[in-house]
């Protein structure tokens, strides 16, 4: 088989420890599309797969990326969802960092034309776990306040989208003015930088002491218990994740106190659990894309052999959006 460009992790480290090696192509089993990835799309969890620090730990050699979109070069036994030529994307957990990836086709969702490969990269977790998040485990309802902490990350900036598609009303927080800016041309209606102001404090004073119906925190750190503090009565705080690198300890009197529920997102295991629940929220993602309601903005576009640069900018905090390989 011919080779192909890979970026391989191949012991556990930072991105500067990443390869980019040639491999043999790959073939697809039973089930299976191999793809030519044009774009793959990296998330935060990638910097963090990479030095064995995620709940994911695949065998050594493995590529990094999650999510990708390309075109269907062969399929394998047994596949009639699509057929070569298709342009798709699609969503692996890891392994899509390399030219060409094997996937089961029932990982793959064809993609219009409209769409370009950079945008479709990036809709399938990262909005795909917002949406499962507001819509599946907070049943947000239209008119409700929504706050979202890390708004201008890749999950954060789906949530301000999402949220404002819901019908409610979207308060952003992140920590400086540029964030906050880009927030609000995405749609946020009001803007909190936690890096100068208490989060509680903000957030009471912006909805007028009530508190926020939904709070969306996928940093943690020491920005979860403070935006807790400051949720409404009968609120749903979704715990998506820790950016921030501490998983905070929550004093459970709080949820009594508020009468509120604290939510668990795993949008990997609801993937698993409901393919067709997962193919319906992507389908419903890709349309709003299409119809320009959702930006999936893409801040930078990087070759496989600067993905190091990409990485680190995700792990510095300062991606707005989503990076994106173009193996
Ligand atoms: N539960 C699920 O199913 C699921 C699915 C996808 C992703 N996630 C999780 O969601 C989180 C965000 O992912 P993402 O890809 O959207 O990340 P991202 O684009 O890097 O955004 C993360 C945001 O967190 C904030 N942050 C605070 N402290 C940080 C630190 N020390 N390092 C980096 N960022 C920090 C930053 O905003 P400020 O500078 O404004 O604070 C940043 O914009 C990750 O923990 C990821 O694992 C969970």
């Amino acid at each position: 088989m011919a080779p192909m460009k890979a970026l391989l992790c191949k012991r556990y480290g930072g991105p500067d420890d990443l390869a980019v090696e040639e491999i043999a192509d790959p073939v697809p089993n039973q089930g299976e599309a191999v793809v030519r990835v044009h774009a793959v799309a990296l998330n935060f969890f990638d910097t963090l797969i990479i030095a064995g620090k995620y709940q994911t730990r695949p065998e050594m050699p493995f590529s990094p990326g999650a999510e990708f979109a390309g075109v269907v070069e062969r399929v394998g036994d047994g596949v009639s969802a699509v057929k070569a030529g298709d342009r798709v994307l699609g969503y692996l957990g890891y392994g899509a960092a390399r030219e060409k990836v094997a996937a089961p086709a029932t990982r793959l969702v064809k993609i219009p034309d409209a769409l370009d490969f950079e945008r479709a990269a990036g809709l399938c977790v990262t909005y795909g776990t917002t949406l499962h998040a507001l819509k599946d485990r907070a049943r947000l309802r239209s008119g409700e306040t929504l706050a979202v902490l890390g708004a201008s990350g890749g999950v954060g900036l789906a949530a301000i989208e999402l949220g404002k598609i819901m019908g409610a009303r979207v308060i952003a927080c992140a920590s400086s003015d540029e964030k906050l800016e880009f927030a609000k041309r995405h749609g946020a209606d009001e803007v909190i930088n936690y890096a100068n102001e208490d989060v509680k404090d903000a957030l009471r004073r912006v909805t007028g002491g009530k508190g926020a119906d939904v709070i969306y925190d996928p940093v943690g750190g020491s920005y979860a218990e403070p935006a807790l503090r400051a949720i409404a009565w009968k609120g749903r705080f979704l715990v998506v994740g820790f950016a921030a690198g501490e998983i905070p300890k929550i004093p459970l009197n709080l949820a009594l106190l508020k009468g509120c529920d604290i939510v668990g997102v795993f949008w990997g295991a609801f993937v698993e659990r409901d393919p067709e629940g997962h193919r319906a929220n992507t389908k419903q993602i890709m349309d709003w894309c299409v119809q320009s309601k959702l930006s999936a903005h893409v801040q930078a576009v990087y070759s496989l052999s600067d993905a190091a640069a990409a990485l680190k900018a995700l792990a510095m905090r300062k991606v707005m959006g989503k990076v994106v390989l173009r193996p």
